[in-house]
């Protein structure tokens, strides 16, 4: 999938620009403050529905501005009848937003997702090492949803069955017993279909991770596992029969598909609390480019990523071994630096570079 051409109105200080990225790697250059960031954030937007940046989107609407729309054309290579498809998103500060794909409405977001898969690579990524177990079962998650049309049916189960089992348990009724039954057997059910999508999916992204960290010659001994949420030795019905009077006590179930988890380790200790910043960056971007190139095994599909700041934490040799991965995907790419020179010497003479000048706002092809 490429973008080839994007528009963007009134979002953040970007009132109006109209671009046609190339399908390789696009740097945007930029001052403190230009709009290099906005960018990407749109194309996220697009990409999802929201942004990687901001949970409210009054703050992504241009100050005193009503509403902001992005458009984009995507290229889907692998579409027979209409591999250009337009899409486009705008959001007012009282209403709901509006997404349309192919001039018509879309369902959900979800839609999008399928359609422009992007990864992002900028400072939140560290929170892959540092943050809580959600943000691991994102990223997981996002992967098995790409490549497993029925695991987003069974997450959307399991998650109604949760939140049905936890109302119970929060009013801790003994009379609630009956029901508790049946939500227990929902959940359960679901819970081992989405267990069996998200290990099967790790085992075949661990190979990849492998392959991504010797490219970016990070040299340490890491490994990758995932925790289901349970114990192993137990089913998930009997799990939640036999946690049920500590559950009742504590008002939520405790254990489940909920509580899955990727555990990332140096030497058996957490990669977190070993690996220098620098170490942090090469590890979050082997697994962010991991997955794009699983997807790409397993479905043909190519994400597009958005490096926020390739050149931060990483010294010459990292950075060169980054712009060769990045490279060799040959995805679309969209780079942002403060620095015009930082990776000018980066890339091989094959690689389709277009550069553009981010200044206040505009955005001019170089
Ligand atoms: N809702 C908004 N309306 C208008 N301007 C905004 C809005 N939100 C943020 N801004 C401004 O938009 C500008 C661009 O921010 P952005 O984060 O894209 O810059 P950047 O080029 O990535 O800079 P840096 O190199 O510092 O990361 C900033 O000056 C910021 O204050
Ligand atoms: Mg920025």
């Amino acid at each position: 999938m490429t973008i080839r051409r994007l528009d963007v109105s009134r979002f953040r200080n970007l009132t109006g620009v109209s671009l046609e990225p190339g399908p390789g790697v696009n740097l945007l250059i930029g001052d403190n403050g230009a709009g290099k960031t906005s960018l990407l954030e749109a194309i996220s937007v697009l990409s999802s529905g929201r942004s990687f940046r901001a949970s409210r989107t009054p703050t992504i609407i241009q100050f005193e501005q009503n509403a902001y729309t992005l458009f984009a054309e995507v290229f889907n290579p692998l579409a027979q009848f209409q591999p250009i498809v337009p899409i486009g998103i705008s959001r007012n500060r009282d209403s709901e937003q509006q997404i349309r794909i192919s001039g018509q409405q879309a369902r959900s977001a979800a839609q999008l997702a399928e359609l422009l898969p992007v990864q992002v690579i900028n400072s939140d990524s560290f929170q892959l090492l540092e943050g809580s177990p959600k943000v691991r079962r994102q990223f997981m998650d996002w992967g098995v949803f790409h490549v497993e049309h029925r695991f987003f049916p069974a997450w959307q189960a399991a998650q109604k069955a949760l939140k049905q089992r936890n109302k119970l348990l929060k009013y801790g009724k003994i009379s609630a017993c009956q029901q508790l039954d049946i939500w227990d057997q929902a959940l359960a059910r679901y819970a081992e279909e989405i267990d069996y999508y998200r290990a099967d999916y790790v085992s075949q992204l661990i190979p990849e991770f492998e392959y991504m960290l010797a490219e970016l010659k990070f040299t340490l001994p890491i490994s990758l596992s995932y925790y289901r949420g349970w114990d192993r030795q137990t089913d998930c019905l009997r799990l939640l029969q036999d946690s049920r009077v500590k559950d009742l006590a504590q008002g939520f179930t405790q254990s489940g598909p909920h509580r899955a988890d990727l555990r990332i380790r140096v030497n058996k200790l957490m990669a977190v609390d070993v690996l220098s910043r620098g170490q942090q960056k090469l590890v979050v971007c082997a697994l962010l480019l991991a997955q794009g190139r699983l997807l790409q095994r397993l479905t043909g599909k190519q994400c597009v990523y958005l490096v926020d700041d390739l050149p931060a934490e990483l010294d010459s040799e990292h950075r060169q071994s980054l712009c060769r991965v990045l490279e060799q995907m040959q995805c679309q790419v969209f780079i942002t630096s403060v620095e015009p020179d930082a990776l000018a010497s980066n890339w091989s003479a094959e690689t389709e570079l277009t550069m553009f000048h981010v200044k206040h706002g505009d955005i001019q092809q170089q």
